[in-house]
């Protein structure tokens, strides 16, 4: 997740530039950069592998005299490292065409290797430089180049070359182009991204949210996606990409900028909650579909025979990063490979149980976690290969790994893990179905059903989450409990102790989650009348186990409150029942930790804690 924001009019361009980017940053801060068009066609550029602050000083160091046309974005990586090579605005070979792009290109590869055979000079590792060659391009079929005359002769040219490339582009993206040629105007396009027009008087913005522009006018335009806007100082007109005219009615913002970065929500804890349906959706893209593990093969370079030859897998993670690689241990178990799941800090004494036959995958949303690392190197030592799944390209865990797999997850904010959680359930879904069809453990046909289930996963998230209210009820009726008991078996188990986790760290109460089939031997005995006992209790060949589990609870006088589809609700005796969408048992995951996320989050609001930087914690434990 990127930052993106355009603005033309006649104030300091790169002031309101600079500015909107800060206030961006939430969105990704390893890189950023402006570029504008001064009045005699020149274009300027600044760009930093770094913070806002730096490119601030960057531009004083050299301001720009007068500009028309500007753009600027604040990177979060997902394709080639942070660098400044990297960092947008990009030109094509002539410097005169810039895009900023927030999202993932998926077809870039193959447009990449066509525009080189057409002569194009690509300078960087990300998938937007695609893009901006492509505009070049399209301007050149166009046969535009070479033509005098000022940029309003341009201007058709400028507009149907980003169209025919908007058109031609594959993934998500919300992008800003300018031409050098045509310095009164800036078109923005949208797909599977967010992207807003800010609409002033005699001035106009294009950014990814309205935070960016808030403090300049109110009255914006939430764009659609497969739309193309062509943003002039004093007029905006949208289209299609497939060239029809659209009409939009501009809505006035009643949020102020803070409550804009946060998307709306009250804490980043509860927008990232709600941005889960986008997590999976982008871990997800490009990376399921052709099965026959070309896909992922060409991204991770993982050797098909190692993912052939290894006879198990080690999954190293601490706290929700662990959770996701006991969920992990299931999935990759389903289809018969062996695994196992170790806290990093406990890895020392196993980690000569790791060998060139086994392939070691550490789970890290930071990339930064120093246990992590130290257990990475201790299974390279051990003659481990070691394969990534994080969030954050450019981290120290990427370059102690030799294959690195991303969540694509964008920057998450609050301490409490919620979106890089599920995207990493979701890239462990990925890696074991490619495993499995490398592997010949899974017909090409159940391969696919896993796919097209999996595929449906972002909507089902969705409606999870219309339980939010019915949640928030449940949870503030129960706030003032001090102790919360999380029970669920086989794939569930893990969501058990992720629940309890989530509400540990952001209400400070205790919280305990178990195999519910490890009640009996001991831990039943902690209950007592009313303690709030979370079940999950979805549809599962345990299910009759779980409601037997949930009986006991009830019988020491437990409230239990189920996680249940609507088919187990039929099956189950409980106090409370939160319903999740029915899903294959062995994706369950996905759907069910949601409401223990949103019962955690409320619980936290009834007892008025810091939800976004709880006491004690740190977002990333950089420290042994
Ligand atoms: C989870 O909500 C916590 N913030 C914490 O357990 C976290 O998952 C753990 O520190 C691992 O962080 P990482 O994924 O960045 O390695």
């Amino acid at each position: 997740m990127c930052g993106i924001i355009g603005y033309i009019g006649g104030k300091k361009s790169t002031d309101i530039l600079v500015d909107g980017l800060r206030r961006l940053e939430y969105r990704g801060y390893d890189s950023c950069g402006v570029a504008l068009i001064d009045p005699g066609q020149a274009l300027y550029l600044k760009r930093v592998s770094g913070r806002v602050d730096a490119l601030d000083k960057l531009i004083a160091s050299d301001p720009i005299k007068k500009s028309a046309a500007g753009i600027g974005h604040t990177r979060w990586a997902t394709h080639g490292v942070p660098s400044e090579d990297n960092a947008h605005p990009h030109t094509d070979c002539s410097g005169q065409v810039v895009v900023v792009h927030n999202g993932i290109i998926e077809n870039y590869l193959e447009l990449k290797e066509k525009l080189e055979k057409a002569g194009h000079r690509f300078k960087s590792e990300t998938d937007t430089e695609a893009a901006v060659h492509l505009v070049e391009e399209k301007i050149k079929a166009l046969n535009a180049t070479g033509r005098s005359g000022d940029g309003d002769q341009l201007e058709p040219v400028f507009f149907e070359a980003v169209r025919r490339a908007a058109a031609e582009l594959k993934g998500s993206f919300a992008m800003a182009v300018i031409w050098a040629k045509c310095p009164n105007m800036i078109l923005a396009a949208r797909q599977h991204s967010p992207l807003v027009i800010g609409l002033g008087n005699g001035e106009n913005f294009v950014a990814s949210d309205v935070s960016a522009f808030l403090k300049h006018t109110k009255r914006t335009v939430f764009m659609n996606d497969g739309e193309l806007a062509v943003v002039k100082k004093d007029s905006v007109g949208y289209f299609t990409f497939q060239g029809k005219k659209a009409e939009h009615d501009p809505v006035t913002i009643q949020w102020d900028s803070t409550m804009a970065e946060k998307g709306g929500y009250k804490h980043f804890m509860l927008k990232e909650i709600h941005e889960q349906p986008g997590s999976v959706e982008n871990t997800l893209r490009g990376r399921l579909l052709p099965l026959k593990g070309d896909v992922l093969q060409r991204e991770i370079n993982l050797p098909s025979e190692l993912i052939k030859s290894v006879k198990g897998v080690q999954i190293i993670a601490c706290g929700t990063a662990y959770h996701a690689g006991l969920v992990g241990r299931y999935v990759f178990e389903n289809f018969g490979l062996q695994t196992s799941v170790d806290f990093a800090s406990e890895f020392s004494d196993r980690a000569r149980m790791v060998g060139a036959d086994v392939l070691t995958i550490a789970v890290s949303q930071s990339g930064e976690t120093a246990d992590t690392i130290y257990a990475v190197r201790e299974a390279k030592a051990s003659g481990s290969k070691i394969l990534a799944i994080t969030n954050t390209l450019g981290s120290t865990l990427t370059r102690e790994a030799d294959f690195v797999l991303y969540t694509h997850c964008g920057p998450e904010i609050g301490v409490a893990s919620t979106k890089a959680f599920i995207g990493q359930i979701a890239a462990m879904y990925v890696l074991a179905i490619h495993f499995a069809v490398m592997r010949g453990t899974i017909f090409d046909a159940d391969a696919r059903t896993y796919a097209n289930e999996l595929l449906k996963i972002p909507r089902l998230i969705e409606d999870a989450l219309e339980g939010e209210k019915a949640i928030a009820r449940v949870a503030d009726r129960v706030s003032g409990s001090e102790h919360f008991l999380f029970i669920a078996r086989h794939i569930n188990f893990p969501i058990a102790l992720e629940g309890a986790l989530k509400i540990k760290e952001i209400s400070y109460v205790h919280a305990e989650g178990y195999a519910a089939g490890e009640m009996k031997h001991g831990p039943i005995a902690i209950i007592y009348k009313n303690m709030p006992v979370l079940a999950v209790a979805t549809t599962s060949s345990v299910l009759d186990l779980v409601a037997g589990n949930i009986e006991e609870a009830k019988a020491r006088g437990a409230e239990v409150i189920a996680i249940v589809d609507e088919d187990s609700r039929k099956r189950i005796k409980a106090s409370q029942y939160i319903v999740v969408p029915k899903t294959l048992e062995i994706l369950s995951p996905l759907l069910t930790v949601v409401p223990l996320q949103l019962f955690a989050y409320f619980v936290a609001l009834a007892k008025k804690c810091d939800i976004d930087k709880p006491r004690n914690l740190a977002k990333s434990v950089t420290v042994r």
